[in-house]
């Protein structure tokens, strides 16, 4: 018998509705992914350090020429200077970096505060560090911090806060005074902060992503945390980074040597050369998710699913309670799949306790617009 350290976890739903998407030819709109192809620029440049030779090892804390652009980025993105020598490390994945930083932190009996519904590593991450999750629900129905039970929650366990925006599921923004009020609560305690941003360029309708790195108290004590995978629509190549003072940065880095030590050595140079070459690409990001999200929702304003447009990330969240209101969401994503033909994410999966009666699903709209068009045509159907 294997006494295992993670009993509660199987396989994810991500992995579930995909695999029914698969078997049942399904449009899958439930796993977050593009369907088009990443910049050809981009992926040419992997084919020519590949055959230029740059496939060793790189340094353990990124390639220096691609943490020079993420420092550039921040400068011009959030206007802070970063070290991107003691300050920015890149991993495999946001997944890495969370994991990491989580590791780095958390001792044995420590208590970590993540806001419901929240992203799915986040939990066996604390676990396997000896913490445990406290669970905090977001207000519905905007997603917004419930600065009640935040307080509530706090006690002088709390060791870590794990915020996401913009938020996935839900697409919601923090916002600058939530900043300061986050702030105000853990003010004089001994406590950390990551900030998964790693939608942080998919926001929407002329709004600006509010970043822990334009926050000097914060970001003191924080891991601020993006993927690469979400910017240039390349999530298979799992690369990511932190951005961190440099006295968190180093404790990461102790963890990260012996969890994977370095990325992709050819995916960190043509990340490299792209980001320089083409700073319009993350400037256009907004208004290309933001044609997408229209493109769905417009077609979706005759279906029998209500809604509220995302403000940011590539999900969108229907309700579906003038449907199968009789059916919970997990039932109704099997349902949309098997019956009409399109996958979608039951949101209940990313709370510890659902509120009973939440009836949304997510569907993911990186998609291109001919399966946009496709899917919306099925759920317009129903
Ligand atoms: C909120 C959130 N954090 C982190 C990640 C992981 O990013 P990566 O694929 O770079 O590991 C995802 C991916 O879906 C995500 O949605």
């Amino acid at each position: 018998m294997i006494h295992s350290k993670l009993p509660n976890v199987g396989t994810t739903i991500f992995t579930r509705m995909s695999q029914l998407a698969a078997e049942t030819g399904a449009l899958n709109l439930s796993q977050g992914f593009p369907d088009f192809a990443a910049p050809a620029a981009l992926c040419e440049a992997v084919g020519r350090h590949i055959t230029a030779g740059h496939n060793q090892y790189a340094p353990m804390t990124g390639l220096p020429a691609l943490r020079e652009q993420v420092a550039a980025k921040v400068a011009t993105f959030y206007r802070r200077q970063v070290s991107s020598d003691s300050e920015v490390t890149i991993t495999p994945g946001a997944t890495e970096a969370i994991f990491c930083a989580i590791q780095a932190v958390v001792q044995a009996g420590d208590e970590v505060i993540v806001l419901d519904p929240s992203y799915d590593s986040y939990e066996p991450s604390v676990e396997l560090a000896g913490g445990r999750c406290v669970h905090v629900p977001l207000a519905l129905p905007g997603f917004s911090i419930d600065w009640q039970r935040m307080h509530d929650a706090l006690s002088s366990r709390t060791r870590l806060i794990i915020i996401n925006s913009p938020h996935n599921p839900s697409g919601a923004l923090i916002s600058r005074a939530e900043l300061d009020q986050l702030a105000e609560l853990i003010r004089d305690r001994d406590i950390y902060l990551i900030s998964d941003e790693v939608y942080e360029h998919l926001v929407f309708d002329g709004a600006q992503h509010v970043s822990v790195l334009q926050h000097d108290e914060l970001y003191a004590r924080a891991f601020v945390i993006s993927s690469f995978g979400k910017s240039y629509h390349v999530t298979g190549w799992k690369t990511g980074y932190v951005v961190a003072p440099p006295a968190l940065s180093a404790e990461l880095r102790k963890v990260h040597q012996y969890v994977n030590f370095c990325g992709v050595t050819p995916l960190q140079w043509a990340l490299a050369d792209f980001m320089a070459e083409h700073p319009e690409h993350l400037a256009e990001l907004p208004g290309f998710y933001q044609g997408k999200r229209d493109l769905f929702c417009d077609l979706l304003a005759v279906s029998r699913f209500s809604f509220t447009r995302a403000p940011g990330t590539y999900f969108q969240l229907v309700d579906y309670s003038a449907i199968r209101p009789e059916l919970d969401d997990v039932a109704m994503s099997e349902w949309l799949t098997r019956e009409h033909g399109v996958a979608a994410i039951p949101v209940s999966v990313f709370y510890q306790s659902p509120p009973k009666d939440l009836r949304l699903v997510r569907f993911c709209f990186a998609k291109r617009e001919e399966t946009l068009r496709q899917a919306a045509e099925k759920l317009c159907a129903i």
